[in-house]
């Protein structure tokens, strides 16, 4: 194995928190062709406010991936971010490819988005047992991030009052 900047875990906490921080890598790379997805394709009221949010979405998200992905490679492993495994390892829900109305895509994003902070909360709680309060704390800044364009989406919905 590659050389570990992350020296006090011990071996098999480091070996979890590198499986688990390439499987959120994974939601997040997913997630971020997803926001680029709706951004390109939707149309409706409020179109450009949505359109130009899910820009800065989607870079958010992008920093989220990055890390993730380098705390994996400081920790001694390989940052695992193909489309290849993305699409083998991402645990959302396959993305609609056919929806052109801003409401779809606004209740699309907002479904993946809670399963994705769920899955990060998981992995505060793993980093947590592992004690990996680092891993815990990425994690913690990237789910508070995501939860907050969770909301900037979410509330473009005609339900969301
Ligand atoms: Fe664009």
């Amino acid at each position: 194995m590659p050389q570990n900047f992350v020296p006090f875990l011990k071996e098999n906490a480091r070996k979890d928190m590198i499986e688990e921080l390439n499987a959120r890598l994974a939601d997040t790379i997913d997630l971020t062709n997803a926001v680029k997805q709706a951004h390109w394709n939707l149309k409706g009221t409020g179109f450009i406010g949505v359109h130009e949010l899910l820009d800065d979405v989607a870079a958010h998200l992008r920093e989220g991936s990055d890390l993730m992905a380098e705390r994996v490679v400081m920790m001694g492993g390989l940052a695992q971010g193909t489309s290849q495994t993305v699409a083998k390892e991402s645990t959302l829900k396959a993305y609609p490819t056919d929806k052109v109305d801003i409401q779809d895509h606004v209740a699309a994003l907002v479904e993946r988005f809670n399963s994705y902070t769920v899955n990060l909360r998981k992995g505060i709680e793993a980093a947590d047992e592992a004690g990996d309060e680092d891993t815990a704390d990425l994690f913690t800044e990237v789910s508070r991030t995501a939860e907050k364009d969770a909301w900037f989406i979410g509330s473009n919905s005609a339900k969301a009052a």
